[in-house]
């Protein structure tokens, strides 16, 4: 018993001790070689897990957000949209804005690192060879009845109408956001892209036009939103 009572203090002392030692306010990284300041960061597979892996998922696929690991993504996106986006987000959506100029945590050499880590790891330039991809943005102009009827003929056998015309839905995802799923599809989750929605005897790839209707008569049951490019 008489070595607990000489203990006791003993112990008080090591835990003023250590708290005294570890004099640094928690959540704050101690500074030494093993953790890189978080702007020193150049590392393709670490920056992308750290800033975009919640979204995006943890391999580019898999995410809430569309898949970057998708070679028909990339080579429609190519890296300067791929760059632009990392860097500005989109704006009323949740991709926020990663470059430290808009207010993000990103230098222009780890945006840098980030585009060109998805082209390399993610991209396959030679499966799409010799085929033109429609254009990444809509360079014309959206007939959204024409569109409600494309609607019906690629997608409407995996979606019904109502659940991508959700109000809700669709006031978080930019016109943009939903070309590109369009173009690229979600190959992981068994979307296709968009050469082959339609299948059976007519098969064939959606045209240009069609891509753009559809976008328009989507964008056409968005609620009005302010934030919304
Ligand atoms: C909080 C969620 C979130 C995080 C974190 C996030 N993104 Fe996004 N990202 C989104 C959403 C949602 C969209 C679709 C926006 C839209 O509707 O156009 C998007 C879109 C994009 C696009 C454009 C897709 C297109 O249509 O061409 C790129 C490129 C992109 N993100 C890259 C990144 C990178 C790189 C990171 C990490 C540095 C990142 N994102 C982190 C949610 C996120
Ligand atoms: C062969 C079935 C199939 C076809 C055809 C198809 N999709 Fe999809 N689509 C999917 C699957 C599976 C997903 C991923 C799961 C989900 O989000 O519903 C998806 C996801 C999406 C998303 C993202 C939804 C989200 O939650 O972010 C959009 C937008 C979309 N599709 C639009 C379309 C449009 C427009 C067409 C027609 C041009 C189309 N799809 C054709 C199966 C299909």
């Amino acid at each position: 018993m008489s070595s607990h009572s000489t203990l006791r203090p003993l112990f008080a002392c090591a835990l003023v001790l250590v708290f005294t030692a570890c004099g640094t306010a928690p959540g704050v990284p101690k500074p030494g070689p093993e953790v890189p300041r978080p702007d020193q960061v150049l590392v393709f597979a670490t920056l992308y897990s750290q800033n975009c892996a919640a979204c995006h998922g943890a391999e580019g696929k898999l995410g809430a957000a569309i898949s970057l690991a998708n070679p028909v993504y990339v080579a429609a996106a190519g890296v300067a949209n791929i760059q632009r986006v990392t860097a500005g987000g989109v704006p009323g959506t949740m991709m926020p804005p990663f470059a430290t100029a808009a207010g993000g945590m990103l230098t222009p050499q780890q945006i840098d690192i980030l585009a060109q880590g998805i082209v390399t790891a993610w991209g396959n330039a030679g499966e799409l060879q010799g085929q033109t991809l429609p254009s990444y943005t809509n360079t014309a102009t959206g007939d959204p009845a024409q569109g409600q009827k494309s609607f019906a003929t690629f997608c409407s056998r995996c979606h019904r109408a109502d659940s991508l015309t959700d109000p809700a839905y669709l006031s978080l995802i930019s016109n943009q956001g939903l070309r590109s799923i369009i173009i690229a599809g979600e190959p992981q989750q068994g979307m296709p892209d968009w050469r082959s929605c339609l299948t059976g005897a007519g098969a064939r790839a959606m045209t240009e036009q069609e891509i753009t209707d559809i976008v328009a008569w989507l964008a056409s049951k968005r609620p009005p939103n302010p934030r919304q490019p």
